[in-house]
């Protein structure tokens, strides 16, 4: 049933772990601990998201208690756009090891491939000159000083992580991309596992809570709800389950893992349900033949306000 992908390092990674993007410091605490109550194992977060405080304090405290062991948890943050740049990577990581009280993440991931960087006025500005190669050595530094267990990259191209997989010593060993059934990226998953990467969906639902997210900016909008594909409702309807969780079995089914945010207990462990049932043949490529290709792209990256976040703490409101 796909409970697990295997990294290239050897360490199992439940295939359903939680999402925390959009999760606000004060919703995850009990969030946190309504999650591990229901067997949520797998943890992602990024310095970005401000809430590896909330998250480590729930984890250490279930590790305290002795209901849970560290070897049991699978953690991943992810390194932020400043941090894009010499002798920032480890630092960055160590700040994020300090919120989240851990000695060590399972997954350290580049969050995108640009940096961010200040400009002659002072103002942040995206970078995409960065030096991948010099980056990844560092990633690949962090790795044989035990601060994580493994590393990879998150909204790279398919020939970003080429270019990186000709250049490098450590593999990347896991890729976190925007997947759904809009969104399908093919040709990328394909790639990712023919070189024994493996991939993880973020926005797996398509994000239906993301208009409302940015309500305030105003730089994502008309977000398509794909909960209310009328496929989607009526196999819902079908197989006794929920469109979201039609949805996350599609991914998963596909040997690509799923991290689905939610703060809802109710919609929590239905997200992590989707490992007991299977879709039939006919029913996966319904659903793939939904693909939009790119224009199904919901996240919209190169749309978005850049803020900086450095680990001084300046607020940020990126993915
Ligand atoms: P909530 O936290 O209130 O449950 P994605 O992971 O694709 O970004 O989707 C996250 C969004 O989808 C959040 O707004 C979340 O809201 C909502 N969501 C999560 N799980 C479900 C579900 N099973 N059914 C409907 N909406 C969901």
């Amino acid at each position: 049933n796909r409970a697990t992908l295997e990294l290239s390092n050897g360490v199992k990674m439940p295939a359903v772990g939680l999402g925390t993007w959009q999760a606000t410091s004060g919703d995850m605490t009990t969030a946190m601990h309504e999650a591990l109550s229901l067997g949520y194992r797998h943890f992602d977060t990024a310095i970005l998201y401000e809430n590896e405080r909330p998250i480590g304090g729930v984890l250490n405290y279930w590790m305290e208690q002795g209901r849970i062991r560290r070897d049991e948890l699978f953690v991943t943050t992810k390194l932020p756009p400043t941090g894009m740049y010499p002798g920032k990577v480890e630092p960055y990581l160590r700040k994020s090891l300090e919120n989240l009280m851990l000695d060590y993440v399972d997954m350290y991931l580049v969050h995108c491939p640009n940096g961010i960087k200040r400009d002659e006025e002072n103002t942040a500005v995206e970078d995409t000159q960065v030096d991948h190669v010099a980056i990844w050595k560092e990633m690949e530094a962090l790795v044989d000083c035990g601060l994580t267990k493994a590393i990879g990259i998150s909204n790279f191209s398919l020939e970003q992580i080429a270019s990186l997989v000709k250049n490098c010593r450590i593999r990347p060993m896991n890729l976190q991309t925007e997947l759904h059934v809009y969104f399908q990226q093919k040709e990328l998953v394909e790639f990712c596992h023919g070189h024994g990467i493996t991939v993880v969906a973020c926005s797996p639902l398509g994000s239906p809570g993301l208009t409302a997210f940015y309500s305030g900016y105003g730089v994502v909008k008309n977000v398509p709800n794909l909960l209310e594909l009328p496929l989607l409702t009526e196999m819902a309807k079908r197989y006794d389950r929920t469109a979201a969780q039609i949805m996350l079995r599609h991914t998963v089914q596909k040997g690509v893992g799923v991290i689905p945010k939610s703060t809802s207990p109710k919609r929590m462990k239905e997200n992590l349900e989707v490992l007991d049932f299977e879709l039939t043949t006919e029913d996966m490529e319904k659903l793939s033949a939904l693909d939009m290709g790119t224009s199904g792209q919901i996240t919209k990256w190169e749309s978005w306000t850049w803020v900086e976040n450095d680990p001084s703490g300046t607020p940020s409101h990126h993915a």
